[in-house]
């Protein structure tokens, strides 16, 4: 495995190499989740490649930036085990300079639910995203659908970008007890981690209900706040695959989506159907 470590590394590490390439952005902290992304990249591509960067934009203030889980020698070992071929861990002063043109995330769907919690987040999300496509020049990309709303701007912008670039949305992945795979599930402790299975609970129930011929969204989303209690929900919605919200679930284009805050944690969640 390459490990590069600036944009020039990157690209002598690229251009040593032949093929179609799969390309696994990351933060890091690497789990389950991202081998099932990468596993997913090998799979179809000559190449894999990975990033590791915990990008500063998509942080607002106040939130977990310096706490964020730093894991270096195990995420090193991680992507080198599963065969990853390149990987990319740039400085923050590789990604950004002074005074750049920006990317912002479209005024709707970047500022609802998640974007509506976390104004700027996508504008943070995208940038970065941009950068990383055209620096390692992916054929393929590949994203989990727990960030269902990150998953679906990027799409839109390499849409709207025009950008040659597939997009692959990869299915969540879970422990045995129901709970989505999160860096940040190391922020939980044994009580909270049982409080947060309400999460996926609650998703697990919007879909019997719909399997019962329930189809109203806010019959769907009562059931599903009464078993969030008591956590501290921010917001359970129903959308359709471009994020606009509806009144009732149209099988094969919906995701219920979920974000609560269980002790001091944020977790998010959701369910494709
Ligand atoms: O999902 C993530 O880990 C990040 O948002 C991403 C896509 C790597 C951009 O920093």
């Amino acid at each position: 495995m390459i490990i590069a470590r600036t944009a020039v590394e990157l690209r002598a590490a690229l251009d040593s190499k032949i093929g179609s390439i799969g390309f696994v952005p990351t933060m890091g902290a690497l789990h389950i989740g991202h081998r099932t992304l990468i596993e997913k990249a090998r799979e179809s591509n000559d190449i894999v490649v990975v990033s590791i960067f915990v990008n500063p934009t998509q942080f607002l203030a106040g939130e977990d930036l310096s706490k964020y889980p730093r894991r270096e020698e195990a995420d090193f070992k991680i992507c080198e085990l599963s065969g990853v071929d390149i990987l990319f861990y740039p400085e923050v002063n590789t990604m950004y300079g002074s005074d750049e043109v920006s990317v912002k995330a479209p005024d709707v769907r970047g500022y609802i639910l998640e974007g509506a919690i976390r104004p700027g987040h996508f504008d943070g999300v995208l940038s970065v995203v941009i950068k990383l496509l055209n620096l390692v020049g992916a054929t393929r990309a590949y994203f989990g659908k727990k960030d269902a709303q990150q998953l679906a701007l990027i799409t839109q912008m390499v849409e709207n970008f025009f950008m040659n670039v597939e997009i692959v949305a990869v299915d969540t992945v879970r422990e045995s007890d129901g709970l989505a795979l999160s860096s940040r599930n190391v922020y939980l402790s044994h009580e909270d981690r049982i409080e947060a299975l309400k999460l996926s609970a609650s998703l697990k129930h919007s879909t019997h209900l719909v399997m019962q011929g329930v189809r109203e969204s806010n019959e769907i989303i009562k059931v599903m706040l009464d078993i969030l209690e008591p956590l501290n929900v921010e917001y359970v919605a129903i959308v359709n695959r471009r994020f606009e919200a509806i009144d009732e679930v149209i099988i094969g284009d919906t995701i219920v989506l979920v974000a609560a805050r269980v002790g001091s944690t944020r977790l998010i969640d959701n369910v494709w159907m």
